[in-house]
């Protein structure tokens, strides 16, 4: 027989190279199923201001509140009238002490969320008392509502075992800005701690107009106490890069930091006086981060932080606050006209809004990690481990067959230490 012998059915392909990077964040299994936020935690909601009579919506880590001011305390409801599923916060308030959904007149009791009185159905309604809607625990500090969300049937912890120390320790003024933003919460965090992006993505920010950054950094990541630190160890200003030129951020009219005086309060902070407050907190590095996503920027004179505070899984808000720690009238009045006239548009805005501009386009995982990036591997390791003992403790306010549920589908257990990181000090060079 003639002819051409038929190839092969299958073909043999060269076997392809395996990509390199992370695919998934499944070495974090908790953080990575925390795409609408971690419960267990207090959030701030809004400025205490804006709590009246009138109950308002607010969506935290996807659940809906009400949030309404009753003899001047804040009180904040599930928002869903269980009658036919419409929002509290469409209501108001007929009886001191209660707020009335807006279909049927249902009532309910700030204090426990009782339906108290049904209106449609006169005072003997056989449904009364019968019926509540859940209730969250709420405070009010540095000017904002706080609500806490809890796992479980828990009690909330007190806040001030939550917030930064230095901020229930001492008295301060605050200026902020609160803004609903696009993307998951957890972009906004790591970004926010992120080692290699302020010197690049915001070297064309107007609030360093006249301070330049430098091109890269040798950094370390501290953990301490609740926290971790970015520690600056070498800073190199300009670079030459093989084959492609020379870089760098200085220019003529900006004004380069002692170098003598190496400092770890704010990356321009050498050489100036440091607020007696935050000199005595002794912070390891200026940028630090905490549970569940706080981040501390410590300034000679001021500390900024930024709460991002999960909405759902696809938007947050950004709480971004500047505080300083001085009184009396006068210091008072000149921290508002800076705050008012400069920080507020300069730093909480343009500076900011390129942050919120990054974190609107991340598209991550996958992703192919690099040096600078052990800022957000140890991140997700401290809130792995804080928050892997927080559901320990809070599995007794669950009901058994929710635990029972939760071990058959726990992954196999993986430490924290496992990914390497644990390590006291953490060098982004190694
Ligand atoms: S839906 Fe609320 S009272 Fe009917
Ligand atoms: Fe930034």
């Amino acid at each position: 027989m003639t002819g051409v012998e038929a190839p092969e059915a299958t073909q043999a392909f060269p076997e392809r190279p395996r990509a390199a990077g992370r695919q998934d964040w499944t070495a974090w299994p908790k953080y990575n199923a925390a795409g609408s936020g971690y419960r267990g935690y207090w959030y701030p909601v809004t400025w205490s201001s804006h709590i009246t009579k009138d109950p308002k919506s607010y969506t935290i880590c996807g659940e809906k509140l009400a949030i309404i001011r009753d003899a001047g305390k804040a009180y904040a409801l599930h928002d869903r009238c269980p009658h036919r599923g419409v929002p509290l916060s469409e209501g108001d308030q007929q009886f001191p002490g209660t707020v009335s959904c807006p279909y049927h007149g249902w009532t309910y009791r700030l204090t426990d969320g009782k339906l108290a009185a049904v209106i449609t159905d006169g005072p003997d309604s056989k449904i009364c008392g019968k019926l509540s809607v859940q209730t969250y625990a709420v405070e009010e500090r540095l000017g904002l509502v706080w609500v806490y969300i809890p796992i479980a049937k828990e009690p909330a912890p007190s806040i001030d075992d939550q917030l930064p120390r230095e901020l229930v320790e001492n008295a301060g003024i605050v200026g902020g800005r609160i803004q609903p933003r696009e993307g998951n919460w957890r972009f906004a965090c790591e970004n926010g701690f992120d080692e290699g992006h302020a010197k690049y993505l915001h070297r064309t920010a107007l609030w360093r107009l006249f301070k330049p950054m430098p091109t890269w950094n040798i950094t370390s990541i501290v953990p301490e106490g609740r926290w971790i630190y970015r520690v600056q160890d070498e800073v190199y200003w300009e670079a030459n890069f093989p084959g492609v030129g020379k870089w760098t951020n200085k220019r003529w009219w900006k004004k380069k930091p002692d170098e003598s005086k190496v400092s770890q309060i704010g990356n321009v902070g050498a050489g100036l006086d440091v607020n007696p407050v935050i000199a005595a907190q002794n912070f390891p590095g200026f940028a630090s981060l905490s549970m569940p996503g706080v981040l501390r920027i410590a300034y000679p004179n001021f500390i900024h932080y930024e709460f991002y505070v999960p909405v759902d899984d696809d938007r947050h808000q950004y709480v971004g606050l500047m505080v300083n720690f001085v009184s009396g009238a006068r210091k008072t009045l000149g921290f508002y006209l800076k705050y008012l006239g400069a920080i507020r548009w300069l730093f909480h805005g343009q500076f900011s809004g390129q942050d919120a501009w990054m974190v609107e386009v991340t598209d991550a995982p996958p992703e192919k990690l690099y040096r600078p990036d052990v800022s957000l591997t140890t991140w997700r390791n401290l809130a792995e481990e804080e928050y892997s003992e927080k559901l320990s403790a809070a599995a007794k306010f669950l009901p058994e067959q929710v635990v029972r549920t939760r071990e058959r589908r726990a992954p196999a257990s993986r430490g924290v230490s496992a990914a390497g990181k644990s390590a006291d000090t953490v060098k982004t060079s190694e």
